[in-house]
């Protein structure tokens, strides 16, 4: 049998939602991961300080009975027209704010409030690489003439490069990287790092598209070829400390994965960690899962590695009947990535962490 002990994992990239899906999701999220950085992107997007605190407060109230007790959400603001700048350095400055998330407007879920060109907000990002405070970044261009799979490249290419020359000691996040292009990026330019979801690490496009639309699969950017996520395991599985474990996971009522257009958002929270231990499994690399879950990402936001531990064990045979959908507080069913490597997978904390504060 296969057990191993771990640092308790993080997760570097999150949407939570608000009210009764609020609810419903922060509790598998709370319950596995230490710190969870939080998207700014609910309607209206979070671009304050005291509206990422007020945020913050809800999610701690939704963290559940099973929550870690030192679960943290880490809270980001959404980078655009709204944002005052000398809110978010005196946010960032009190340890209220982590960090700003860029949006090109129209590119995903919620991002109708977000901005046209990264560079515009130059004398924000020159305050925060000043500041240190890292930008995270959606990199996907929203030029309609661009195809769909080299969104990405183009966005790095076009928006990103220009923002790195010219706003030198930017700390840079390139958030769920999906190509190679990404990856490249990373490796390339010091103090970028780079999340990995899930999804794009265990699926390709055939997957999404090849045996039946799966809606479910639906994300931004879009799950990319074959030979993409085999460059996003091969980085993974390095032990690169630029890249490590944000989930993306974006939970949306089944029936708007559904309709059309489908929206984006791939709900993986409940079983992030047991997806991310199979792949490392199946890839002989279980001894790089603890660097991408539980160390580089705290390395890169300059915070303390986890002191308490988690236990996974590999399950001989399928032990387990994972749920394969949550319902929320007002009915809505949400589907739930990655039920497969849930019944190979049990995980359970093993040191007892220290309580927020405590
Ligand atoms: O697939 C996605 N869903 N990508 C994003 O960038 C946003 C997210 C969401 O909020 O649903
Ligand atoms: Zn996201």
């Amino acid at each position: 049998m296969t057990v191993l002990e771990i640092a308790a994992p993080d997760d570097w990239h999150v949407h939570l939602r608000d009210d009764h899906m609020l609810a419903s999701v922060t509790p598998y999220t709370a319950r596995c991961f230490r710190y969870a950085l939080v998207m700014p992107n609910l309607v209206p997007a979070i671009c304050s300080t005291a509206a990422a605190v007020a945020y913050r407060d809800r999610i701690l109230a939704a963290a559940g009975p099973h929550a870690r007790p030192d679960f943290q959400p880490l809270m980001t603001l959404y980078l655009n027209d709204a944002l005052d700048r000398a809110d978010l350095l005196a946010g960032a400055a009190d340890g209220q704010v982590m960090a700003a998330k860029y949006y090109p407007a129209g590119a995903t879920t919620n991002s109708a409030a977000g901005g046209s060109s990264l560079l515009a907000y130059r004398q924000v990002l020159e305050a925060m690489a000043e500041a240190g405070i890292p930008l995270l970044v959606h990199a996907e261009s929203t030029d309609p003439d661009v195809d769909i799979f080299d969104r990405e490249a183009v966005f790095l290419e076009r928006e990103l490069l220009p923002v790195l020359d010219q706003v030198p000691g930017l700390r840079v996040t390139v958030e769920h990287i999906s190509t190679r292009a990404g990856l490249d990026l990373v490796r390339a330019n010091d103090g970028v790092a780079g999340s990995i979801t899930p999804h794009h690490l265990t699926c390709d496009r055939s997957d999404v598209l090849a045996n039946g639309l799966r809606p479910d699969l639906y994300c931004k950017p879009v799950i990319n070829s074959r030979e993409d996520r085999d460059a996003l395991v091969a980085a993974a599985t390095s032990g690169d400390p630029s890249f490590f474990l944000g989930t993306d996971s974006a939970p949306h009522p089944l029936s708007h994965k559904l309709a059309s257009p489908a929206r984006p958002g791939v709900f993986n929270a409940p079983y992030a960690l047991e997806v991310v231990a199979e792949l490392m499994f199946q890839c002989d690399a279980l001894d790089r899962l603890e660097g991408f879950v539980s160390w580089h990402g705290a390395d890169h936001y300059r915070l303390p590695r986890a002191g308490s531990t988690v236990r996974l064990t590999r399950l001989a045979e399928d032990e387990t009947t994972p749920l394969d959908e949550v319902t929320t507080v007002d009915g809505q069913t949400v589907t739930i990535f990655g039920v497969e490597a849930a019944r190979r997978w049990r995980w359970e904390p093993l040191t007892e962490p220290e309580q927020v504060g405590g």
